[in-house]
């Protein structure tokens, strides 16, 4: 009985020391985020009454931007989203004269009009992108369908978005190496019983060690 309690006091002497660990740790960001432009409003032009579905910036600056995190567009043909990183092409509405790799554009350009699309784009470079549709000859951008964002590091892009170049190919193994033995990867288990590989965090693998120690019986 005593043991037991003993072990139920270490355990929460250690919640108490992560709950510590946790409240001082300073970084705010600790996911990808997807952003639905516009909020329930989505990413429309009423060309009735000549407006945007919603304030745009104001949305924006509602909002924390992030490398890896998506917007999300819903939408229909009636209206495109261009992505640009140059200021003048932002500014002017339109995208055609655009040369060279800093604007894309995505949705629109379809047979028919009014067709619903979702648009999926990942932020992918850090500082400001602008995005806007250049439909109507740019009137729509003209009367509020633009809009910029601030895009900080956060915890930089995942790997599913920063894959290096995939590697050359090679001709796979013919029948006369078939017989190579396998090549073994990674050592042995660690004997720490695990606390190395939670994290590189000093604070993370000695609360880990205690646990360790408290669990004992
Ligand atoms: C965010 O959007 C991307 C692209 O559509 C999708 O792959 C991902 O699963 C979404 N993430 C969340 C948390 O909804
Ligand atoms: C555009 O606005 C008018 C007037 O508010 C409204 O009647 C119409 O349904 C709107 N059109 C679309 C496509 O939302
Ligand atoms: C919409 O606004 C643009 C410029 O802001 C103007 O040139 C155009 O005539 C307007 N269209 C309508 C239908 O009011
Ligand atoms: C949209 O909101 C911003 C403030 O976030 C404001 O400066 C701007 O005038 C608004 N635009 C319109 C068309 O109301
Ligand atoms: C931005 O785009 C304009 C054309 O819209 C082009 O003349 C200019 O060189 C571009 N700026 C940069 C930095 O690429
Ligand atoms: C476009 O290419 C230039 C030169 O290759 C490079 O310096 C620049 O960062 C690129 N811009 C973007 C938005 O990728
Ligand atoms: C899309 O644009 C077409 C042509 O301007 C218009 O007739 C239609 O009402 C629009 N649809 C929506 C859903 O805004």
């Amino acid at each position: 009985m005593s043991t037991v309690t003993a072990t139920a006091a270490n355990l929460s002497v250690f919640v108490l020391l992560i709950a510590v660990a946790v409240s001082a740790q300073s970084t705010p960001t600790t996911s990808y985020t997807n952003h639905t432009v516009g909020g329930p409003a989505g990413w429309f032009f009423n060309s009735s009454t000549n407006s945007s579905a919603t304030n745009y910036s104001s949305w924006a600056s509602s909002q924390i931007f992030n490398l890896g995190d998506f917007l999300i567009f819903n939408t229909n043909t009636n209206q495109t989203v261009i992505q640009t990183y140059n200021e003048t092409t932002y500014q002017s509405c339109i995208a055609d004269d655009a040369a060279g790799n800093d604007t894309f554009q995505y949705g629109g350009g379809r047979e028919n009009f009014g067709e619903l699309l979702t648009i999926a784009l990942p932020l992918t470079i850090e500082g400001t992108n602008y995005y806007f549709s250049d439909a109507d000859d740019g009137v729509q951008c003209q009367r509020g369908m633009a809009f910029e964002i601030d895009v900080a590091h956060g915890l930089g892009l995942p790997p599913s978005l920063n894959q290096p170049p995939p590697p050359p190919y090679i001709e796979p193994p013919g029948p006369d190496t078939a017989e190579s033995p396998p090549i073994t990867v990674g050592g042995s288990q660690p004997s720490d019983g695990g606390c190395l590989r939670i994290g590189a965090n000093l604070v993370w693998v000695l609360l880990c060690a205690l646990l360790a120690l408290s669990l004992r019986p």
